[in-house]
C-alpha cells in the first residue's frame, strides 16, 4: 500500500510510516506541488502526509477516490475541507500540542525582537552604522508592565501568557468563550470582549484558528481601535488581518510595528508594501520550526497516519468519530 509526503520532512516521520509496512513517495521537490502535480502524484495512494501549502477540496477528494487518511503536518488545517472529506469518509489527522510551547517561544522572539527594533538596529550594525553610543538611538517600547492582549487563549494562547508572568505584565484576553476560572487565574488573565482588548492592549498578538468568522477579524476598524503606539503580533494565520488596513495603519505610524510570521498573501513578494512600512518584521512561517518540535509533528503526523489506515483511532484526528458515525 502506497501512501505519499508531499515534501522533504524530518526523517523520524518516514521511519514511522516505512517501518508500517507502508511504500513511501516522496514529494521531490523544495517548492510544494501544484494542485495538478498533487492529484498526479497521489494517484492510487491510500493516505497522505500533507503540510499547510496543500490544499485538499472536494475537487482533490473526488479525484483521489482511494484516499483513505489525510495527515496534515500542522495544527491549523484551513487547508483542508473537514466537511468535504467526512462526507467521502476520509479521515483528518493533525498535529496539536507538540508545537506550542515552540510556537509561543516565537510569538515573544517576534513581541520583544518589534518592541526593541532588534532587527532594524542589528541590520544598522551589518552596514557599518554604529559611530558610537546614541542617547537617542533605537529607542523602543518597554514590554516590561505593559497589557499584552490574546486574541485566542487555547494552547498557543496560554503558553505566550505563561511567559508573561515573567514581564509583570496585565493579560486580557478575548475568546469565542470565557475559559473556566482556574485558567483565568492561573494566567491573571480577564476576559474581555475584542474591541475593548484593542482598546486597552499594548501588545496584541494573534492565536485563533483561520475559519470563515476569524478571517480579517483585524480589519481596518479594530486597527484604528487599537492604542497609538501598540504592537500586533500575529503567529496565526495571515488572513486573520487585514493586509492592507495593516499596511495603512503601519505607514500612518498609528502602530508602533507589528510582528508577522504569517501573512497574507504567503509567500510574501519582496517587493510587497507591507515590507516598505516601518517596523515591520516578517518571519517565513517558522515559528514552530525548532529539530525537536518539527520532528516531533512529522512523528506525530505519521502515527496519525499509520494508526488510522489500520482502522484504529488515531491519536489527533479531527473527524475519526463522525466518520464512524456515518459507518
Ligand atoms: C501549524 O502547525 O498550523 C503552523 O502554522 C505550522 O507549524
Amino acid at each position: 500500500m502506497r501512501v505519499i509526503v508531499t515534501r522533504q520532512i524530518p526523517e523520524r516521520g518516514i521511519e514511522v510510516l516505512q517501518q508500517a509496512g507502508y511504500e513511501v513517495s516522496i514529494w521531490p521537490g523544495t517548492l510544494p506541488p501544484t494542485r495538478e502535480e498533487l492529484v498526479e502524484f497521489a494517484k492510487g495512494a491510500v493516505g497522505a502526509l500533507t503540510l499547510l501549502t496543500e490544499r485538499i477540496d472536494a475537487e482533490v477528494l473526488d479525484s483521489l477516490p482511494s484516499l483513505k487518511v489525510v495527515s496534515n503536518m500542522a495544527v491549523g488545517f484551513d487547508n483542508i475541507d473537514v466537511e468535504a472529506c467526512t462526507a467521502r469518509g476520509v479521515i483528518v489527522c493533525i498535529t496539536p500540542d507538540v508545537l506550542t510551547e515552540t510556537t509561543a517561544d516565537f510569538t515573544w522572539a517576534l513581541i520583544l525582537s518589534v518592541a526593541r527594533r532588534v532587527c532594524e538596529a542589528a541590520a544598522a550594525v551589518h552596514k557599518g552604522q554604529w559611530r558610537t553610543w546614541e542617547p537617542l538611538g533605537f529607542l523602543g517600547r518597554d514590554v516590561a508592565g505593559a497589557t499584552l492582549g490574546i486574541v485566542g487563549l487555547g494552547r498557543i494562547g496560554q503558553a505566550v501568557a505563561r511567559r508573561a508572568s515573567g514581564f509583570g505584565m496585565r493579560i486580557v484576553y478575548t475568546d469565542r468563550a470565557r475559559q473556566p476560572r482556574e485558567i483565568e487565574e492561573q494566567l491573571r488573565a480577564t476576559f474581555l470582549p475584542l474591541d475593548e482588548l484593542l482598546t486597552e492592549s499594548d501588545i496584541v498578538t494573534l492565536h485563533v484558528p483561520l475559519t470563515p468568522e476569524t478571517r480579517k477579524l483585524i480589519g481596518a476598524r479594530e486597527l484604528a481601535r487599537m492604542k497609538p503606539g501598540a504592537l500586533l503580533i500575529n503567529t496565526a494565520r495571515g488572513a486573520v488581518v487585514d493586509t492592507d488596513a495593516l499596511v495603512a495603519a503601519l505607514r500612518d505610524r498609528r502602530l508602533w510595528g507589528a510582528g508577522l510570521d504569517v501573512t497574507d498573501p504567503e509567500p510574501l513578494p519582496a517587493d510587497h508594501p507591507l515590507l516598505r512600512c516601518p517596523n515591520v518584521i516578517v518571519t517565513p512561517h517558522i515559528a514552530s520550526a525548532s529539530e525537536v518540535t518539527r520532528a516531533r509533528m512529522a512523528e506525530l503526523a505519521a502515527q496519525n497516519l499509520v494508526a488510522a489506515l489500520r482502522g484504529e483511532r488515531p491519536p489527533r484526528s479531527l473527524n475519526w468519530d463522525e466518520v464512524h458515525r456515518k459507518g
